[in-house]
């Protein structure tokens, strides 16, 4: 019996991780607590949202006074904290969001379990989601590893690296039992199309042009998100208090060959004739101070734990298509007028 507090599980990744605990884990009662931002929707917990072991409260991780009352009314355990501004493209135009929620809300988080656990912390668990990025921007050689030094270099990996430090300062200061785990980048089911995959199977279906950063040639480690789910199930679990794990999927793309190959398979998905969606790349101006590749070295993980990914790309790439060709309803409902907004404001000039 545990009383799990997730934040962020009406996002991508946190409506994956919100719907494997409230299913595999009928004893615990999990609350997802979300804002609901542009990248929240609820729709992604249809499955579960009847459940008798899960609750929603819709309120804001800087709020002291919400957090303070939740933790009081529902005797929370542990926290999953995976609620954040998590687009890097944002954080150029809007740092101060940025540092707001990522930073200050993982703050007010971290406080709060400190100051209503502080009497006892056995059983207890701060697990923060963290994000590669931190480690900044490798060449073409070597991987992140768990003591490679920080060195992020977007208002976005900047405000995670804070909100990182802050765990492992609450950690060694008030002795606050934390776990940290540091994600590449996830694709799968229900992620907002503003980031790369489902952003170009939108704009393929839609035969919009395909908007390629610089020459392409930039290098992301892609992990399914239901694996990174399990990752963080085996983690919360099985982890040691105080340690950090790196999460990936040894699975590297150039972006430019990772944008043909979903090219590839949306043309034989839409019965078009191999070739037509690849005429939409169109080169445009590059992301500023845009990171040259991220890989990660998942071994700590795989030798300690025994979390591996499950799928192959090629499998776990023609699931996600599948999926946003199956569920027009959810990718036409979240494309709001705050996203129609954000998209003809981040590409206009190119
Ligand atoms: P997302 O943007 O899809 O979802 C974020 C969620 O947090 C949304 O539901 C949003 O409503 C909520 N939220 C935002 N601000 C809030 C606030 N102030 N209070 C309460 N809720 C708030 O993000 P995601 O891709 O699911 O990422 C989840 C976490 O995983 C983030 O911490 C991110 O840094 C980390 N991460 C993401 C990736 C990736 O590839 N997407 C990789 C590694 C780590
Ligand atoms: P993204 O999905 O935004 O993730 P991140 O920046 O956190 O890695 O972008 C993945 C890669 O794709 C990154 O190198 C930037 C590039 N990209 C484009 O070329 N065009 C786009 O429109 C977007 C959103 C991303």
């Amino acid at each position: 019996m545990k009383t799990i507090l997730i934040t962020g599980g009406a996002g991508f990744i946190g409506c994956h991780v919100v719907k494997l605990f409230v299913e595999k884990y009928p004893d615990y009662t999990i609350i997802n607590l979300d804002a609901l931002t542009y990248a929240g929707n609820l729709e992604n917990l249809c499955a579960i949202e009847n459940a008798k072991n899960y609750k929603f409260i819709k309120g804001d991780i800087c709020d002291r006074n919400l957090i303070k009352a939740l933790f009081e009314k529902h005797h929370i355990d542990a926290v999953i904290h995976l609620a954040a501004e998590s687009h890097v493209d944002r954080s150029i135009t809007n740092p101060f969001d940025f540092a707001h929620t990522n930073i200050m809300g993982t703050l007010t988080l971290l406080n709060q379990a400190k100051e209503s656990w502080k009497n006892d912390y056995s059983g207890k668990l701060f697990y923060h989601i963290s994000t590669d990025e931190v480690f900044g921007s490798l060449g073409n050689e070597g991987y992140f590893l768990e003591d490679t030094p920080y060195d992020p270099k977007s208002p976005y990996s900047a405000s995670k690296a804070s909100s990182d430090h802050f765990v492992r300062a609450y950690e060694n200061t008030y002795g606050l039992p934390a776990i940290i785990t540091n994600c590449s980048n996830n694709y799968g089911p229900n992620q907002f199309p503003e980031k790369l995959i489902p952003l170009f199977i939108n704009n393929i279906k839609n035969n919009k042009a395909l908007p390629v950063y610089g020459e392409g040639l930039n290098v992301r480690d892609w992990l399914y998100v239901e694996d990174h789910a399990r990752a963080i199930d085996v983690v919360f679990h099985k982890g040691t208090i105080g340690d950090t794990y790196n999460i990936g999927g040894f699975n590297e793309w150039k972006n430019i060959e990772l944008i043909k190959v979903i090219c590839k398979v949306m043309d034989t998905k839409l019965g078009r004739e191999e070739g037509t969606s690849e005429k939409l790349i169109t080169y445009v101006k590059d992301r500023a101070g845009h990171d040259m590749r991220y890989a990660i070295d998942s071994t700590k993980l795989k030798e300690n734990l025994g979390w591996e990914p499950s799928l192959q790309f090629e499998e776990g790439i023609e699931k996600t298509i599948n999926w946003y060709l199956d569920n027009e309803a959810w990718l036409n409902s979240i494309v709001t007028g705050d996203y129609k907004d954000y998209y003809e404001k981040q590409y206009v000039s190119q």
